[in-house]
Formats: structure tokens, sequence, C-alpha cells
């Protein structure tokens, strides 16, 4: 009986068949069950010694039944473990990762870049007022930047009547900044002290009504002033060298100025570069406009144009990403195509 037993257990696959298999020797009708059952009918010697056997062999089914059931148990498990089985030595799968503009990569370079020569870092309204924008900057009231073709308008007014504009330069920056200076810069003037240079760039976006391979309606540009008792080109030429080869990371460059017209400088002059070396070499690039700062727009800063030189420049970061990374086309910048975005990753 055992050994049928055993046979049987070992035949079942499945906790169910085990159980099935079970109740044939241990269940209420199974053979263990029938055989105490013919106990009673025994004398009670051999009823005693007959018991002794069947619960011997009663206990012997129960531990083989307990084996199976281990068994069992075990080779489920090991199957759930394997099903399941994680690699941990396996490579993770990569989350796609952000990254920075190449436009703002530049600013931020520029920003740094210029911070190291002690310039500070403005910020101002991308939505200005006409003074600001134009007024200030000695724009004359027929100037073609105040018109409609150039400019973009809001439909609201300022406090003088004008509507507001979408600023066309960062130049309204250099005002605002300059302002909030002017009178800590007079009072120290008055007291007899030196006061520290006004040095800042303002990097931001700028609009105007034009649009092909090298103009977007909406572009960057970044501001830079430099006041104080005695600055001259000299210096903005010094600080422009400086500022290429290090944006460049070359120190094969030439920096020259060429006569220009701002409204808002006076004498002015285009920033050109060469590269000695690389796909650029030899032609002159237009990088920056630049110039002293026009006595008129020196006033309108809060400072006097007897006591105080300035010098003002505007630059393109997205021209100047344009030419490290030798792209030609400024739309590429604004499409938000990953695939070229992706590409400036840092
Ligand atoms: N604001 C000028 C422009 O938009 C650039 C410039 C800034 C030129 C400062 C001279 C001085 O083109």
């Amino acid at each position: 009986l055992l050994d049928a037993a055993r046979a049987d257990f070992a035949a079942a696959t499945t906790p169910p068949q085990l159980e099935d298999a079970k109740a044939r020797y241990l269940g209420k009708a199974g053979a263990i069950t029938a055989q105490l059952k013919a106990l009673g009918g025994l004398d009670p010697e051999a009823r005693k010694a007959a018991g002794a056997g069947i619960n011997v062999v009663k206990q012997a089914i129960e531990s083989a039944l307990n084996e199976r059931r281990d068994a069992l148990a075990r080779a489920a498990l090991d199957a759930r473990l394997s099903a399941e089985a994680l690699d941990v030595t396996l490579p993770g799968r990569r989350r796609p990762r952000g990254g920075l503009h190449p436009v703002s990569m530049s600013i931020a370079r520029i920003e740094s870049i210029f911070g190291s020569m002690g310039f500070d870092v403005a910020d101002g309204p991308e939505i200005e007022t006409d003074w600001m924008s134009f007024t200030a900057l000695n724009n004359p009231e027929n100037h073609p930047a105040r018109s409609m073709q150039d400019t973009f308008y809001v439909d609201m007014n300022d406090s003088e009547g004008r509507p507001y504009n979408l600023r066309p330069h960062t130049s309204p920056m250099q005002v605002r900044y300059a302002r909030a200076h002017a009178q800590k810069h007079a009072a120290a003037l008055q007291a007899g002290q030196p006061f520290p240079d006004v040095r800042v760039i303002a990097p931001g976006r700028t609009y105007r009504v034009d649009s092909d391979a090298t103009h977007s309606p909406m572009f960057h540009q970044v501001e830079g002033l430099w006041m104080g008792q005695d600055v001259s080109f000299q210096d903005l030429k010094s600080v422009f060298l400086q500022f290429f080869q290090a944006f460049f990371e070359t120190e094969d460059l030439q920096l020259r100025f060429r006569p220009s017209f701002f409204p808002f400088t006076e004498p002015s002059a285009e920033v050109d570069i060469a590269f000695s070396s690389g796909p650029l070499k030899g032609r002159w690039l237009e990088v920056a406009g630049s110039g002293q700062v026009h006595p008129n727009v020196v006033r309108h800063f809060g400072f006097e144009p007897e006591n105080t030189i300035g010098f003002a420049f505007g630059m393109g970061p997205d021209r100047l990403t344009m030419l490290r990374y030798g792209v030609n086309d400024l739309r590429q910048f604004y499409e938000s195509d990953l695939r070229f975005l992706a590409s400036f990753a840092a």
C-alpha cells in the first residue's frame, strides 16, 4: 500500500492532483481509513497488533505526502523565480534627456566671459515703450526703425500715447540700467568720490518684421555698455578681442572696426573678425555694432556727457552660434527639430 501511495504521489504534478491522491489513502473513503474501520471487527488482542501495523503505514504515507507537497511547492517557487528573474547586470534603459538650446548655451557662455571681465548682467521687458526703444536712443521721429515695416507694435498705447513695441533691439536695457545707476554716479561725483565704471551686458529676445535665412522675426541680441570717466575705443577693442578669442576658443583671430552709423552712438563702428585658420579662414565677418554713446543719449541715461564717456555695443548670439557651429540657416534654431537641436547637447 505504501509503495502504491508513493507512486500515486509521485505521479501527482499539481497540488490538486496530490490532494486527490491523498484522499484515496487517507480520506474518508480512503484505503487506510477503510482498514482502520475494519479493526472494529477484530478481537482486542488482534486489533491492537493490526492497529499498530496500520498506523506505521499511515504515518509513512503521511510523511511521503508531506515530502511530495514540499517538492511541489519548491518546484512552483523555482518556476516563479526563474520566470520573474531580473538580470541586475543588464544596462538600464536610458531616458531621453533634454538639453539647453544652442543659443541659450551661447548666451550663458557670453555672460560668463563678460562676467570674468567685470560686466554685470541685466534684464528688461520685451514689450517696451516708444521712449525706451527709440526716443532715449536718439532715434528721429521719421527714422525707418520706427516704421511698421521694421518694428512690431502692440495694439495698446503707453503713457505718452504712443503704441508699445516688441523691442527691436536690446538697447532699451542699457537705458534702463544706466538710468538706475545715474544718481549714485552723480552723488559720488559731487562728493568727490570715485564711482566704479558702469559695465553691463543685457542679453535677450528681440523682434523685427523680417524673415529669411539670416533673419528671424524673433532673434537674440546681447547689449553691452561701459561708462566711466576715462574709457576709450582702445578699451572697447581689447574687451572685444578677449571676448571673441574666448568665445571661439582661439587666439587665431583678428579684429577690425569699420566706420558705421547708429543714431545713439557717434562715432559708430561695426566690429568685424577674421579667423586665420579653420573653415571661415580669411573672411571678414561682421559680429557686432558699437560706438561711443551720443551725448544726447548720455543725457537720457541721466549722466553728464561733460564728465562721463560711454561705449555701447550690440551683437547677435544667434549669428555667433551659427559661426561657431557652422550652421547656415538661422531659422533652424527656431523650428524645434529635435534631431537638429540634440546635436548640440552638452
Ligand atoms: N542696437 C543696435 C542694433 O540693433 C546695435 C548697437 C548697440 C549698436 C549698441 C551700437 C551700440 O543693431
